[in-house]
Protein backbone atom coordinates (compact mmCIF):
# COMPACT_ATOMS: atom_id res chain seq x y z
CA UNK A 1 0.00 0.00 0.00
CA UNK A 2 1.00 3.41 -0.56
CA UNK A 3 0.73 5.07 2.39
CA UNK A 4 1.40 9.26 2.86
CA UNK A 5 3.97 9.83 5.41
CA UNK A 6 3.07 14.05 6.30
CA UNK A 7 0.49 15.51 9.19
CA UNK A 8 -2.89 14.25 8.67
CA UNK A 9 -5.14 16.76 8.35
CA UNK A 10 -7.80 15.58 10.61
CA UNK A 11 -7.62 13.27 13.69
CA UNK A 12 -7.05 10.46 13.06
CA UNK A 13 -8.90 9.17 16.45
CA UNK A 14 -12.88 10.29 14.98
CA UNK A 15 -12.59 8.71 11.91
CA UNK A 16 -16.08 7.78 9.98
CA UNK A 17 -16.94 4.39 11.19
CA UNK A 18 -18.79 3.81 7.63
CA UNK A 19 -18.14 6.05 4.26
CA UNK A 20 -20.46 6.20 1.42
CA UNK A 21 -19.50 6.78 -2.43
CA UNK A 22 -21.72 7.47 -5.00
CA UNK A 23 -18.94 7.45 -7.94
CA UNK A 24 -20.08 10.13 -10.24
CA UNK A 25 -18.56 12.25 -13.07
CA UNK A 26 -16.79 9.28 -14.73
CA UNK A 27 -18.68 10.02 -18.15
CA UNK A 28 -17.84 13.69 -17.85
CA UNK A 29 -14.45 12.94 -17.00
CA UNK A 30 -13.69 10.95 -20.34
CA UNK A 31 -15.59 13.36 -22.28
CA UNK A 32 -13.37 16.22 -21.31
CA UNK A 33 -10.12 14.23 -22.20
CA UNK A 34 -12.05 13.51 -25.69
CA UNK A 35 -12.43 9.68 -24.64
CA UNK A 36 -15.66 7.53 -24.81
CA UNK A 37 -17.51 7.12 -21.47
CA UNK A 38 -16.84 3.72 -20.79
CA UNK A 39 -13.08 4.98 -20.45
CA UNK A 40 -14.39 6.79 -17.51
CA UNK A 41 -15.89 3.88 -15.67
CA UNK A 42 -12.78 2.23 -16.25
CA UNK A 43 -10.81 5.19 -14.54
CA UNK A 44 -13.80 5.28 -11.90
CA UNK A 45 -12.95 1.47 -10.80
CA UNK A 46 -8.95 2.72 -10.63
CA UNK A 47 -10.43 5.28 -8.47
CA UNK A 48 -12.55 2.75 -6.44
CA UNK A 49 -9.36 0.68 -5.85
CA UNK A 50 -7.24 3.14 -4.72
CA UNK A 51 -10.04 4.68 -2.33
CA UNK A 52 -10.49 1.48 -0.72
CA UNK A 53 -6.83 0.91 0.04
CA UNK A 54 -6.69 4.68 1.42
CA UNK A 55 -10.17 4.24 3.69
CA UNK A 56 -8.40 0.58 5.23
CA UNK A 57 -5.42 2.11 5.87
CA UNK A 58 -6.77 4.78 8.10
CA UNK A 59 -9.12 2.38 9.85
CA UNK A 60 -12.29 3.05 8.21
CA UNK A 61 -14.24 -0.46 8.91
CA UNK A 62 -16.96 -0.19 6.01
CA UNK A 63 -16.80 1.66 2.51
CA UNK A 64 -20.37 1.42 0.81
CA UNK A 65 -20.25 2.38 -3.53
CA UNK A 66 -22.36 2.78 -5.57
CA UNK A 67 -21.57 1.06 -9.08
CA UNK A 68 -24.98 0.15 -10.76
CA UNK A 69 -28.64 1.42 -9.90
CA UNK A 70 -31.90 -0.08 -10.48
CA UNK A 71 -32.53 2.81 -13.31
CA UNK A 72 -28.68 2.28 -14.78
CA UNK A 73 -30.19 0.02 -17.26
CA UNK A 74 -31.99 3.14 -19.26
CA UNK A 75 -28.25 3.66 -20.57
CA UNK A 76 -27.22 3.04 -24.01
CA UNK A 77 -26.59 -1.08 -24.12
CA UNK A 78 -22.60 -0.73 -24.79
CA UNK A 79 -22.14 1.30 -21.88
CA UNK A 80 -24.20 -0.82 -19.36
CA UNK A 81 -22.35 -4.31 -20.95
CA UNK A 82 -19.04 -1.97 -20.26
CA UNK A 83 -19.73 -1.37 -16.53
CA UNK A 84 -20.46 -5.73 -16.52
CA UNK A 85 -17.46 -6.04 -18.43
CA UNK A 86 -15.35 -3.45 -16.15
CA UNK A 87 -16.97 -5.39 -12.86
CA UNK A 88 -15.68 -8.62 -14.12
CA UNK A 89 -12.39 -7.24 -14.81
CA UNK A 90 -12.09 -6.03 -11.71
CA UNK A 91 -13.11 -8.81 -9.84
CA UNK A 92 -10.82 -10.98 -11.48
CA UNK A 93 -7.77 -8.90 -11.24
CA UNK A 94 -7.84 -7.49 -8.02
CA UNK A 95 -10.09 -9.77 -5.46
CA UNK A 96 -6.72 -11.59 -4.56
CA UNK A 97 -4.85 -7.94 -3.79
CA UNK A 98 -7.54 -7.08 -1.89
CA UNK A 99 -7.64 -10.62 0.24
CA UNK A 100 -4.04 -10.02 0.84
CA UNK A 101 -4.63 -6.12 2.49
CA UNK A 102 -7.89 -8.54 4.78
CA UNK A 103 -10.69 -6.33 3.02
CA UNK A 104 -14.03 -7.90 2.35
CA UNK A 105 -16.03 -7.23 -0.67
CA UNK A 106 -19.59 -7.67 -0.38
CA UNK A 107 -22.92 -7.15 -3.12
CA UNK A 108 -25.72 -5.34 -1.94
CA UNK A 109 -28.40 -5.47 -4.93
CA UNK A 110 -30.37 -7.36 -6.79
CA UNK A 111 -28.25 -9.69 -7.99
CA UNK A 112 -30.78 -12.16 -10.41
CA UNK A 113 -30.74 -10.01 -13.84
CA UNK A 114 -27.14 -10.48 -13.83
CA UNK A 115 -24.82 -12.47 -16.82
CA UNK A 116 -24.21 -16.32 -15.02
CA UNK A 117 -20.63 -15.37 -15.13
CA UNK A 118 -20.76 -11.99 -13.31
CA UNK A 119 -22.62 -13.79 -10.22
CA UNK A 120 -20.38 -16.59 -10.48
CA UNK A 121 -17.70 -14.20 -9.84
CA UNK A 122 -19.34 -12.56 -7.54
CA UNK A 123 -19.90 -16.01 -5.20
CA UNK A 124 -16.02 -16.60 -5.50
CA UNK A 125 -14.96 -13.11 -4.46
CA UNK A 126 -17.92 -14.17 -1.73
CA UNK A 127 -16.08 -17.21 -0.57
CA UNK A 128 -12.59 -15.67 -0.89
CA UNK A 129 -13.42 -12.90 1.02
CA UNK A 130 -15.60 -13.93 3.61
CA UNK A 131 -12.56 -14.61 6.02
CA UNK A 132 -11.28 -11.13 5.68
CA UNK A 133 -11.92 -9.30 9.39
CA UNK A 134 -10.71 -6.03 8.06
CA UNK A 135 -12.47 -3.24 6.24
CA UNK A 136 -15.76 -4.39 4.55
CA UNK A 137 -17.01 -3.05 1.27
CA UNK A 138 -20.43 -2.85 -0.26
CA UNK A 139 -20.66 -2.36 -3.49
CA UNK A 140 -24.06 -1.88 -4.57
CA UNK A 141 -24.93 -3.77 -7.71
CA UNK A 142 -28.46 -3.29 -9.14
CA UNK A 143 -29.11 -1.67 -6.35
CA UNK A 144 -32.02 0.89 -5.49
CA UNK A 145 -32.64 2.43 -1.96
CA UNK A 146 -36.62 2.17 -2.81
CA UNK A 147 -36.20 -1.37 -3.76
CA UNK A 148 -34.08 -2.17 -0.40
CA UNK A 149 -36.83 -0.84 1.45
CA UNK A 150 -39.69 -2.73 -0.22
CA UNK A 151 -38.03 -6.33 -0.61
CA UNK A 152 -37.89 -5.97 3.22
CA UNK A 153 -41.37 -4.78 3.39
CA UNK A 154 -42.30 -7.81 1.32
CA UNK A 155 -40.58 -10.07 3.74
CA UNK A 156 -41.90 -8.51 6.74
CA UNK A 157 -45.37 -9.46 5.11
CA UNK A 158 -44.51 -12.75 4.38
CA UNK A 159 -43.33 -13.68 8.06
CA UNK A 160 -47.16 -12.11 9.25
CA UNK A 161 -48.58 -14.30 6.71
CA UNK A 162 -47.10 -17.09 7.57
CA UNK A 163 -47.00 -16.54 11.57
CA UNK A 164 -43.64 -15.67 12.46
CA UNK A 165 -44.34 -12.45 12.65
CA UNK A 166 -47.20 -10.13 14.12
CA UNK A 167 -47.41 -6.39 12.52
CA UNK A 168 -47.56 -4.89 15.69
CA UNK A 169 -43.89 -6.54 16.83
CA UNK A 170 -42.66 -4.78 13.83
CA UNK A 171 -40.36 -1.73 14.75
CA UNK A 172 -37.08 -0.25 12.88
CA UNK A 173 -35.28 -3.76 14.27
CA UNK A 174 -37.03 -5.70 12.49
CA UNK A 175 -37.28 -4.01 8.79
CA UNK A 176 -33.43 -2.91 9.41
CA UNK A 177 -32.86 -6.99 9.87
CA UNK A 178 -34.16 -7.67 6.26
CA UNK A 179 -32.24 -5.18 4.53
CA UNK A 180 -28.69 -5.76 2.46
CA UNK A 181 -27.29 -3.57 5.21
CA UNK A 182 -28.58 -5.45 8.36
CA UNK A 183 -25.24 -5.80 10.70
CA UNK A 184 -23.74 -3.09 9.28
CA UNK A 185 -23.72 0.43 10.88
CA UNK A 186 -25.28 3.43 8.83
CA UNK A 187 -23.17 5.68 7.00
CA UNK A 188 -21.36 8.42 8.79
CA UNK A 189 -20.59 10.46 5.84
CA UNK A 190 -22.20 10.02 2.34
CA UNK A 191 -19.82 11.66 -0.04
CA UNK A 192 -20.69 12.58 -3.67
CA UNK A 193 -18.52 13.96 -6.14
CA UNK A 194 -19.28 14.92 -9.89
CA UNK A 195 -20.93 18.48 -8.46
CA UNK A 196 -24.87 17.01 -8.73
CA UNK A 197 -26.40 17.71 -5.07
CA UNK A 198 -28.56 14.48 -4.74
CA UNK A 199 -29.40 11.29 -3.32
CA UNK A 200 -30.35 9.30 -6.69
CA UNK A 201 -32.25 6.57 -4.59
CA UNK A 202 -28.87 5.63 -2.72
CA UNK A 203 -28.97 4.01 0.89
CA UNK A 204 -32.86 6.45 1.65
CA UNK A 205 -33.14 4.37 4.77
CA UNK A 206 -29.41 3.93 5.90
CA UNK A 207 -28.40 7.88 5.26
CA UNK A 208 -30.95 8.95 8.02
CA UNK A 209 -28.57 10.62 9.80
CA UNK A 210 -25.30 10.66 7.57
CA UNK A 211 -23.63 13.71 7.28
CA UNK A 212 -23.50 14.67 3.18
CA UNK A 213 -20.32 15.90 1.68
CA UNK A 214 -20.83 17.13 -1.74
CA UNK A 215 -17.52 18.07 -4.28
CA UNK A 216 -17.58 19.19 -7.93
CA UNK A 217 -14.23 16.75 -8.13
CA UNK A 218 -15.24 13.87 -10.59
CA UNK A 219 -14.83 10.59 -9.46
CA UNK A 220 -11.82 9.70 -11.00
CA UNK A 221 -9.98 12.61 -9.55
CA UNK A 222 -11.24 11.50 -6.35
CA UNK A 223 -8.13 11.18 -4.80
CA UNK A 224 -6.16 11.10 -1.33
CA UNK A 225 -5.95 14.60 -0.89
CA UNK A 226 -10.17 14.54 -1.70
CA UNK A 227 -10.56 11.75 0.96
CA UNK A 228 -8.83 13.77 3.85
CA UNK A 229 -10.59 16.85 2.72
CA UNK A 230 -14.13 14.93 3.24
CA UNK A 231 -13.07 13.37 6.39
CA UNK A 232 -11.52 16.81 7.45
CA UNK A 233 -14.72 18.12 6.56
CA UNK A 234 -16.78 15.86 8.17
CA UNK A 235 -14.91 16.58 11.61
CA UNK A 236 -16.63 19.55 11.84
CA UNK A 237 -19.47 18.27 11.82
CA UNK A 238 -22.09 18.46 14.94
CA UNK A 239 -23.76 15.92 14.82
CA UNK A 240 -27.18 15.95 16.81
CA UNK A 241 -29.51 13.22 15.53
CA UNK A 242 -32.47 15.18 16.01
CA UNK A 243 -31.17 15.96 19.36
CA UNK A 244 -29.73 19.23 21.10
CA UNK A 245 -26.38 20.66 20.00
CA UNK A 246 -23.73 19.53 22.38
C1 LIG B 1 -21.66 7.37 -12.51
O1 LIG B 1 -20.96 8.27 -13.38
C2 LIG B 1 -21.01 6.06 -12.53
C3 LIG B 1 -21.62 4.87 -12.82
C4 LIG B 1 -23.06 4.76 -13.15
C5 LIG B 1 -20.85 3.61 -12.88
C6 LIG B 1 -19.84 3.38 -11.79
C7 LIG B 1 -19.14 2.13 -12.10
C8 LIG B 1 -17.80 1.91 -12.00
C9 LIG B 1 -16.83 2.91 -11.47
C10 LIG B 1 -17.28 0.61 -12.54
C11 LIG B 1 -16.68 -0.38 -11.69
C12 LIG B 1 -17.00 -0.43 -10.24
C13 LIG B 1 -16.26 -1.15 -9.35
C14 LIG B 1 -16.73 -1.23 -7.95
C15 LIG B 1 -15.02 -1.87 -9.73
P1 LIG B 1 -21.68 8.87 -14.66
O2 LIG B 1 -21.47 7.95 -15.80
O3 LIG B 1 -23.11 9.13 -14.36
O4 LIG B 1 -20.89 10.19 -14.89
P2 LIG B 1 -21.44 11.53 -15.58
O5 LIG B 1 -22.41 12.13 -14.59
O6 LIG B 1 -20.20 12.36 -15.74
O7 LIG B 1 -22.07 11.14 -16.88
Amino acid sequence: MNKETGPLPFDKENIPRHIAFVMDGNGRWAQKRGLPRTAGHSAGSESFHKAAEILAELGVRHMTVYAFSTENWKRPLEEVSAIMGLLEKYLRRSIRELVENNIRLDFWGDLSPLSPKLRKLIDQTDELSKQCTGMQVHVCLNYGGRDEILRAARALAQDCLEGRLSPEDIGEKELEGRMYSHDVPPPDLLVRPGGEMRISNFLLWECAYSEFYFTDTLWPDFGREEIYKAIAEFQKRNRRYGGLSR
